[in-house]
């Protein structure tokens, strides 16, 4: 193993059987088992209809905008922008997996590489598809998603500026900041899901415009993002006391998740597959 590699693979903390540990486990397969759903939903839904022109199949899914007839560069930006969601979710699961990083080095490069390649083209294309293509319900909503692409752009660059450096240690917290913003969109499908089942819907308007929907918009990504950090602190110099709290907060979470995207499969992507 080389300098570099072996600097690379120390980057990651060793498997721990804390609690902290644990329930990092634990929230992290929520998280893939959640996502694992979301990239079968876009797999099976989307890709049939964007690889093979079909576009106006979209639209048999309720959406804001979708196919829209004569808008070749709408259509196309969209056709993009679901062949690579599919791409940054299922990724993104991959480069989290220690056994990965450390056997396998090089799939953990390109697999990086082309993360940041779809955040890239997601964080961009979709800010066109809402400002430029005019996709929005409430502007709440837009400037919500709209931070949430320059969170990934801000983060995407500061993960990708620690690993050219070799700053490994650096680059894993950087990464993991932008994983948690890039899950927004999936976050505030789930978060939906699971609020609809704690609450029956309340706050949540007719045009998406109510509290609950105006809170979601910027906490999909908020959330997830201060939840990262506070279990990164934790992680690093938390008394035992704090380790355990933040222990419990990525449990609950990941009993949330766990219910949220079970809502999710069931009300929002199984019934068009
Ligand atoms: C980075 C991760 C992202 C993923 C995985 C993702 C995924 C998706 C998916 C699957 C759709 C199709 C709608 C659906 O079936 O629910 C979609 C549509 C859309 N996305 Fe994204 N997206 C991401 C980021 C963004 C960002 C950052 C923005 C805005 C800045 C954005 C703006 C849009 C817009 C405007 C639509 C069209 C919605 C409609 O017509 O109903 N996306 N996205």
């Amino acid at each position: 193993m080389s300098t570099i590699d072996a600097s690379f693979v120390s980057a990651r903390p060793a498997r721990r059987a804390d609690w902290l540990g644990r329930a990092a486990t634990f929230c992290y397969l929520s998280i893939a088992a959640g996502q694992l759903l979301f990239t079968a939903f876009i797999l099976a839904f989307y890709y049939p209809a964007s690889l093979s022109g079909d576009f106006a199949a979209w639209n048999t899914k309720p959406l804001i905008k979708g196919f829209v007839a004569g808008d070749a560069s709408g259509n196309l930006f969209f056709a993009v922008h679901v062949l690579m969601a599919a791409v940054i979710t299922f990724g993104g699961l991959v480069q989290l997996v220690p056994a990965i990083r450390g056997r396998w080095p090089q799939v953990h490069r390109w697999n990086g590489r082309l993360y940041l390649l779809s955040a890239l083209m997601l964080s961009l294309g979709g800010l066109w598809l809402t400002w430029g293509r005019g996709t929005w319900l409430n502007l709440a909503g837009a400037f919500g998603i709209s931070l949430d692409a320059l969170l990934i752009l801000a983060f995407a660059a500061m993960a990708y500026r620690a690993a050219r450096a070799r700053r490994f240690v650096e680059h894993r917290r950087w990464a993991l900041r932008l994983f948690a913003v890039a899950s927004a969109v999936w976050f505030m499908r789930v978060g939906y899901m699971a609020w609809g089942i704690a609450t029956g819907g309340a706050g949540i308007g007719e045009a998406m415009d109510g509290p609950f929907d105006l809170f979601l918009a910027f906490a999909n990504s908020l959330l997830p993002l201060a939840i990262t950090e506070i279990y990164l602190r934790a992680d690093a110099s938390g008394t035992p006391a704090a380790k355990n709290g933040v222990a419990a907060l990525l449990a609950i979470g990941g009993v949330i998740i766990l219910a949220g995207s079970v809502g999710a499969w069931m009300m929002m992507w199984s019934p068009y597959l």
